[in-house]
């Protein structure tokens, strides 16, 4: 099998681009932030605090979740219900880099992805997918772009929804999950030694997504080649 890791923070372009190369080569696209989320949004429905550990971890036994994929389209069940709506708000953003600092969480979710990558050909993304999930991943990207304009990005999606959203609000947002995210003790974002870094700042999505594709089938020439 073969398993692609792109890492990289929030709003640089990772699933779309993931999505879009999924599409090209055939292989199976997996959202991670999805499974964050997901956990975030169960644990906001519960507790005051989703930074709690303690609560959280004793509240995960009641979880399940499963992945379906629709149309090719990869949607989440939590407790049997489709919460691939309900995870995408700023909200559950929020609770989702809330939880996944806790330990418990990252073992709970770590097998599941795993599981996906063992029979299933990947493009994977999150923030520690070349680091901790799949260190062997045949392909590494850290992809990556500029605070701002990684905010355009996600002003352009939530106004394509009809929301209104601050732009200076989301700076901020963007700003406090980037450095909570790289600055958590458990398996925090940071750029495997191995992984080729994308600044995707000045490319457009079409140009993110070639170079990616380009990445991907240079490596398994090489593989194909070599055996
Ligand atoms: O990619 P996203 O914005 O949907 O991720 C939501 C949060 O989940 C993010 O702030 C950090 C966390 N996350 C993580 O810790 N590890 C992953 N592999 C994916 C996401």
């Amino acid at each position: 099998m073969i398993s692609v890791a792109i890492d990289g923070p929030s709003g640089a372009g990772k699933s779309t681009v993931a999505r879009r190369a999924a599409q090209a080569l055939s292989f199976i696209y997996i959202d991670t932030g999805a499974l964050y989320r997901t956990i975030g949004l169960y644990m906001s429905q519960r507790l005051e605090d989703t930074k709690d550990a303690a609560a959280v971890e004793k509240l995960l036994s009641q979880i399940s979740i499963n992945l379906k994929f629709i149309d090719g389209e990869q949607h989440v069940f939590l407790n049997g219900k489709d919460v691939s709506a309900e995870i995408r708000t700023p909200q559950a953003a929020m609770h989702a880099s809330n939880v996944s600092a806790i330990p418990a969480v990252r073992v709970f979710l770590l097998e599941m992805q795993r599981d996906f990558a063992r029979e299933n050909n990947v493009i994977m993304d999150g923030r520690d997918i070349g680091t901790v999930v799949l260190p062997k991943a045949q392909v590494k990207i850290f992809l990556t772009a500029s605070v701002e304009a990684r905010a355009k990005r996600r002003l352009a999606e939530h106004t394509a929804r009809g929301e209104h959203i601050d732009f200076n609000e989301l700076i901020k947002e963007i700003e406090t999950r980037d450095y909570n995210d790289s600055h958590r003790a458990i398996a925090p974002l940071k750029c495997a030694e191995d992984a080729v870094l994308l600044d995707t700042t000045a490319l457009s999505l079409e140009e993110s997504v070639e170079k990616v594709v380009s990445m991907i089938r240079k490596t398994l020439c090489g593989e194909k080649s070599i055996k």
